[in-house]
């Protein structure tokens, strides 16, 4: 949902949503401009049935968290909004994608995503999957301007690190293990998993794209190794984080203020660490997930301020 919603978190600040709901505009002008109608150099056409899905897909609210992460971690080493803006379009463009294919009948099969029909249903699964597809490759041609960054050695960085992210053994993959563990390729019967099963696997699902958000600040800042370790723990964390309270409020949260359904996830007998820790579990792995996010910033000191409040705010979260 919008970051209207944001506002009704009494425990976020004014700034932070103030922050927020910057970095959400200014990510939402530069994906429109990405996905106008008219083609690039090297490109042949934009077709209009394809575009009015991505563009539903992208465009179409969502909180902007990744995108928000890549500029707050850029800006810890002085790079500016505008110079960090083409790469938190393209962590976006990867999100958004992995959302439209995530919705699919053959996947989660929803309804409803950020408050409106999914693409497939406002569309069709083919147009769906098409939309998807190229929102995912839009990300790398976003990367490979020199708008991302000046440097092509910097570029390549974020290119190689999206793509571990997103892939196989990244997002992709974690989605995989998410299926296999509903028992979809078993007969159905879902597969046990444990706690630490579950946590590796969200940890590719989720985690690997909120990381490298974070990561990719470091990357455009040409951090210290140091630096960028404390962003990609911080990273880890926070995704562990943001999985944990997505499946608290799958139980607790109302399908309006989240803009999807609630109640999938038992109905779909997945293993989540709120069904195998019980809610107050979750919610004690929660806090420490957020204590651990807090920790790994120490060595950037007080100019992290924001990234802390980043991470009350995901563990706080109504949608
Ligand atoms: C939803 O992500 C999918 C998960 C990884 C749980 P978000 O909650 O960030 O979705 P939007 O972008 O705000 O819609
Ligand atoms: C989705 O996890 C993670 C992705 C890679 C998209 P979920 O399937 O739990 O996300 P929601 O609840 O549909 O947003
Ligand atoms: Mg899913
Ligand atoms: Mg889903
Ligand atoms: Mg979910």
């Amino acid at each position: 949902m919008g970051p209207v919603l944001v506002k009704r978190d009494l425990s976020v600040t004014h700034a932070l949503t103030a922050r927020l709901e910057a970095a959400a505009a200014a990510t939402e002008n530069r994906l429109a401009r990405a996905l106008a109608d008219t083609p690039l150099p090297g490109e042949q056409q934009r077709p209009e049935r394809l575009m009015a899905a991505m563009r539903h897909g992208a465009l179409a609210g969502g909180k902007r968290l990744r995108p928000f992460l890549v500029l707050e971690s850029a800006a810890l080493f002085g790079v500016p909004q505008s110079r960090a803006l083409a790469a938190a379009c393209a962590v976006e463009c990867v999100h958004c994608y992995s959302l439209v294919h995530d919705d699919l009948p053959a996947m989660d099969n929803d309804d409803l995503r950020r408050g409106q029909p999914t693409v497939h249903k406002a569309f069709d699964e083919a147009t769906a999957i098409l939309a998807g597809d190229a929102l995912l490759t839009l990300a790398f041609d976003l990367l490979c301007d020199e708008e991302a960054h000046p440097s092509p050695r910097v570029r390549i960085s974020l290119v190689r690190a999206l793509a571990r992210a997103a892939g196989m053994g990244g997002m992709v993959g974690g989605q995989m293990l998410d299926l296999t563990a509903e028992g979809r390729f078993a007969n159905g019967m879902p597969l046990p998993l444990s706690p630490e099963e579950i946590i590796a696997l969200q940890a590719m699902k989720t985690g690997a794209l909120l990381t490298v958000s974070c990561e990719a600040g470091a990357i455009l800042g040409e951090a210290a190794p140091q630096e960028r370790a404390a962003l990609v723990a911080y990273g880890q964390a926070l995704g562990a984080a943001f999985q944990i309270a997505d499946d608290i409020l799958d139980v607790e949260g109302s399908a309006e203020a989240m803009g999807k359904k609630v109640g999938k996830d038992e109905a779909a007998g997945k293993g989540t660490l709120v069904s195998t820790l019980g809610l107050e579990g979750a919610r004690a792995r929660l806090a420490l997930c957020v204590e651990q996010a807090e920790a790994a910033l120490a060595p950037l000191g007080a100019r992290a301020g924001t990234l802390v409040e980043t991470a009350r705010y995901v563990a706080t979260r109504q949608s």
